[in-house]
């Protein structure tokens, strides 16, 4: 069978053979098609890029009609429950799992980066004191370019792995700092003896203790959350950050660029918008009005839906299951009962049924964070921590990839064409 597809153009009654390679066609074949010689040729209007390829990827499988989610070839089922964030992030850096040596490695590295230069302590203190602990690390992970102003060789493999472990390593000190900031809480140094979660932790709710021991249960379910967002293929962040990097910038700018799109609610900000709509709700005979105007449009059922699952989220399972860990330590969040609730009536509605609308990994993970309490505004902070490893194991694929180009997409011009100018005295006289 010929991997071809022909087409007619009825402007011209022309016919073009335009190859098919992996279930895809190359746009700039279609930009042949022209209805003149002096015609631009055909483009492809894709706003949100729904059915656009922007890139060949070995990172991570996703098959949202069954609900498959793979790192590398590895089910996210079987990495939440059988390995390490550390691990998963060696895993998508490195394309294969370590060996114990390469893993001890890789953990020392990471733990022996973990502190950053006292100037950007000094820095985060002078956001204001109800600062979004998102833009500040935004702000933070890119004034980290300053600091290392050799990440710009990024032609430079062994560069390239010195800033990767920088900055996997300092961004939970990064996050801790914005949160202790907001409560006007002194920044705690990081503990290399600790895991990387555990660390975190230690940094985040430290106080005149001379070692802070997080308990394992709470450790053990926040490293599996971090696991859960490591990567998801051509997201807003990852493509955002893919975007920024294909102009070669720094890769503290690229992920600065990915933390960006991931504050936005649509996208890792739905966990925070999940707490304040549950909260909104307030008890479950409020449920079916809630319900109600979400079918007529008012606003959105936060936490459902997804661009590319047209079936559960497996990292919503995971997560749920994930819940009854920590509110075995922290006592059950009231709120569980209500997203439980709403669940279970959207599940079987028509409007939800109709459309695949399903959890995503934001619905539970939102309750688990509150059990830990955090405040709402570091959600999407803690989302970024662990999708850092992702980001970069994009940035890598993108940095080393011959097909790939500064990105630079076409449009489709809507407005007035060679207008008059009149200068300002006249125009206003
Ligand atoms: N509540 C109510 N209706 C919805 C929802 C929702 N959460 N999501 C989609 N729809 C409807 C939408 O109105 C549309 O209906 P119609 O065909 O009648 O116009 C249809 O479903 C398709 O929606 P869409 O907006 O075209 O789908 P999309 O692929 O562009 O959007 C989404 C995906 C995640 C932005 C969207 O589902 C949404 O806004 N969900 C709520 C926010 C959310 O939970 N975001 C977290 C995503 S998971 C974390 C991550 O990976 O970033």
């Amino acid at each position: 069978m010929t991997e071809s597809l022909t087409v007619r153009d009825n402007r011209t009654g022309q016919e073009y053979d335009v190859p098919i390679a992996d279930g895809t066609i190359k746009a700039a074949d279609l930009g042949k098609i022209k209805a003149g010689d002096d015609e631009p040729g055909l483009a492809v209007y894709d706003p949100g890029f729904v059915n656009t390829a922007s890139c060949r990827s070995s990172v991570t499988y996703i098959d949202g009609e069954k609900g498959i989610l793979e790192y590398r070839g590895y089910p996210i089922e079987q990495l939440a429950e059988g390995s390490t964030f550390l691990e998963v992030a060696y895993l998508l850096i490195h394309g294969a799992l370590p060996t114990k040596a390469e893993y001890e490695q890789w953990e020392h590295e990471i733990t022996f980066h973990t502190f950053v230069h006292e100037n950007v302590k000094g820095f985060m203190e002078g956001f204001r004191y109800d600062a979004h602990p998102m833009g500040m690390l935004m702000a933070s992970v890119g004034a980290l370019s300053t600091f290392y102003p050799e990440a710009s060789m990024i032609q430079d493999a062994e560069n390239r792995q010195m800033q990767i472990v920088r900055m996997i390593a300092k961004m939970p000190t990064l996050g801790a700092w914005s949160f202790r900031h907001a409560q006007g809480k002194p920044f705690v140094y990081p503990d290399n003896e600790l895991s990387y979660t555990a660390n975190f932790l230690s940094m985040l709710f430290k106080m005149s203790e001379s070692k802070y021991e997080a308990d394992e249960r709470l450790v053990k379910a926040l490293d599996t959350l971090f696991i859960l967002h490591a990567d998801h293929e051509q997201n807003c962040s990852t493509n955002a950050v893919r975007s920024v990097g294909s102009s070669q910038v720094d890769p503290y700018s690229a992920v600065a660029a990915g933390i960006g799109a991931l504050y936005g609610p649509l996208h890792g900000g739905a966990n925070e918008a999940v707490l304040r709509m549950l909260r909104r709700i307030g008890s479950k005979s409020e449920i079916p009005a809630f319900i109600e105007g979400v079918k007529n449009g008012n606003e959105r059922l936060m936490g459902f839906g997804h661009r590319v699952y047209k079936n559960y989220d497996p990292r919503a399972k995971i997560i749920k299951k994930a819940c009854d860990d920590v509110f075995e330590v922290t006592g059950v969040n009231p709120l569980l009962e209500i997203a439980q609730e709403l669940e279970k009536i959207a599940l079987e509605d028509e409007y939800f049924v109709q459309r695949k609308l399903y959890p995503n990994v934001d619905f539970y993970s939102g309750l688990i964070y509150e059990a830990f309490q955090f405040p709402p505004e570091m959600f999407t902070v803690l989302f970024a921590i662990g999708r850092t490893p992702g980001w970069l194991a994009q940035w890598l694929e993108l940095t080393q990839d011959k097909e790939q180009k500064i990105a630079r997409p076409k449009q489709i011009y809507t407005g007035d064409r060679g207008l008059e100018f009149t200068p300002r005295d006249v125009r206003w006289a």
